[in-house]
């Protein structure tokens, strides 16, 4: 596995490979990687020829500088997790100024998708997104990319993105993966204290519960149950607690408003931000 920092070099691998005949996969990272990435990895590997994994902190998509500056970096860590246990052909870490050798003004018009949630509490968050993933897409020339379903949101507003660009790939939206307490797998949960660590499996355990609720009680009602009991716990605070349409990520008033109603929450504990999902069908 090569680890390349430039783009001419990373074009100049995927060029090689697409001569060669092969087909290409991206998995885009922000490293801190982890068995959620490495199942990204491995489905990417088992789908397609040659697999492109890129590790950057995208500073345009952190509303928060604190937030940028304790991200986690381990770049010397994730390129040995993914040649110990996968067969991706290059890892990009690029630096901030290659990716950016002037500042990006892009305003993608992504609609209603990228307005709620995430969108509405980290302003401008989702347009940093789309400027790194765009930018990586123009880049690799993917057939497929691979994002996990833990940034439920992110990957309908990258499918959007993809439509408004007309790029011509597949996004493969993979299942979140869980540790055994369930709390779901982030960069960020190395971050949590060990009194946070011990209270956060509670957001999946709720959500979970509140599942045998649905129809019992509207929306309104479920949101509201789902977020005092999780608040119960003193170290946990909800951001926002949303059951939106899993398509349009608009929220529903009335269990018959959508087929596929999803819950999305966002919690805070103690410094750090945590998300999760779930589906509600
Ligand atoms: O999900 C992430 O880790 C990031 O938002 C992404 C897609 C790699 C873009 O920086």
């Amino acid at each position: 596995m090569d680890v390349v920092s430039t783009v001419a070099e990373l074009k100049a691998r995927v060029a090689d490979a697409r001569k060669a005949g092969l087909s290409v996969g991206l998995v885009p990272t922000m490293g801190a990687l982890h068995v959620g990435h490495l199942s990204l990895v491995k489905r990417a590997c088992a789908e397609n020829d040659f697999v492109v994994v890129s590790v950057f902190v995208n500073p345009t998509q952190f509303n928060n500088p604190e937030d940028l500056r304790t991200y986690p970096r381990t770049l010397d860590a994730d390129v040995d997790l993914l040649s110990a246990n996968t067969s991706a052909a290059v890892v990009f870490a690029p630096a901030p100024q290659e990716v950016y050798p002037q500042p990006d003004t892009r305003v993608f018009s992504l609609g209603p998708v990228a307005e709620v949630m995430e969108g509405a509490h980290r302003p401008g968050h989702f347009n940093g997104v789309c400027q790194i993933v765009s930018k990586l897409f123009a880049y690799v020339s993917p057939d497929k990319a691979y994002f996990g379903e833990k940034d439920f949101q992110q990957i309908a507003v990258i499918r959007q993105m993809v439509k408004i660009c007309d790029f011509k790939l597949d996004i493969i939206s993979c299942p979140i993966v869980r540790e055994a307490d369930g709390l779901a797998v982030s960069s960020r949960n190395t971050l949590l204290t060990p009194e946070h660590r011990k209270a956060a499996p509670r957001i999946h355990a709720v959500l979970e519960e509140s599942k045998a609720l649905v129809g019992r009680m509207t929306p309104a009602e479920l949101i509201k149950w789902t977020t005092d009991k999780i608040n119960q716990d003193p170290l946990l605070c909800v951001e926002y607690y949303e059951i939106v349409d899993a398509l349009t990520l608009q929220p529903i008033g009335d269990w018959s408003e959508s087929d596929a109603p999803h819950g999305c929450i966002t919690v805070q504990a103690g410094n750090v931000r945590l998300i999760d999902n779930i589906s509600l069908k």
